[in-house]
């Protein structure tokens, strides 16, 4: 099942919360300063033990105070005008998320929207990577049972829901 939120992700109680990360992973800004905040100091502490992770990959620690039980950190491609094989970057980001959550036996797991922030991703082109990876991957699902797409900017949210469907948007 797909569904699409509005709003903060780090209030989401899921199995697995996905972090539009740095290769630092040693926090930032946007999403992912959201989630230390909210996470407390000792999700920097256990970042600090994973010596970064290259674009494309995925690390994951445990929630500390989020209401999700996992954080996997995620690291999208800076845009740079499309010829650096930023798309091929962005759907590993969702893949390798996805199957490091189901080879943790996890069956919830929620996304924000990678790189489209600071990092200038085109929206409408991450938003199709982003849908067609996860449908893909839950022709086989491999124990996953949910997964949230969380818009928190207005045009991601339009974005979604067009592509996604009205239905799909919980609140
Ligand atoms: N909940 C859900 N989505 C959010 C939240 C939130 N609390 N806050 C922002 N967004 P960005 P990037 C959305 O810039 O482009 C950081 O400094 C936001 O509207 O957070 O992958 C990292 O450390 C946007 O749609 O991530 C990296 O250095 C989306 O999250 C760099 O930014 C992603 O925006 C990563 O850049």
């Amino acid at each position: 099942m797909i569904r699409i939120i509005r709003g903060d992700i780090t209030t989401l109680r899921v199995d697995a919360l996905v972090n539009a990360a740095n290769r630092s992973l040693l926090g930032g800004g946007g999403v992912d300063g959201a989630i230390h905040r909210a996470a407390g100091p000792s999700l920097l502490e256990a970042c600090r033990g994973l010596n970064g992770c290259e674009t494309g990959h995925a690390k994951i620690t445990r929630g500390f105070n989020l209401p999700a039980r996992f954080v996997i950190h995620a690291v999208g491609p800076v845009w740079q005008g499309g010829g650096n094989n930023e798309p091929e970057l962005l759907r590993q980001c969702y893949l390798r998320s996805l199957h490091l959550a189901a080879e943790h036996g996890l069956k919830s797991i929620a996304f924000p929207n990678i790189s489209t922030g600071v990092y200038g991703f085109p929206k409408a082109d991450a938003a199709r990577i982003a849908i067609h990876t996860v449908r893909t991957f839950l022709e086989d699902p491999r124990g996953m049972e949910e997964v949230t797409f969380v818009v928190f900017d207005p045009e991601n949210e339009s974005l979604y829901n067009d592509l996604l469907g009205e239905a799909s948007l919980l609140k």
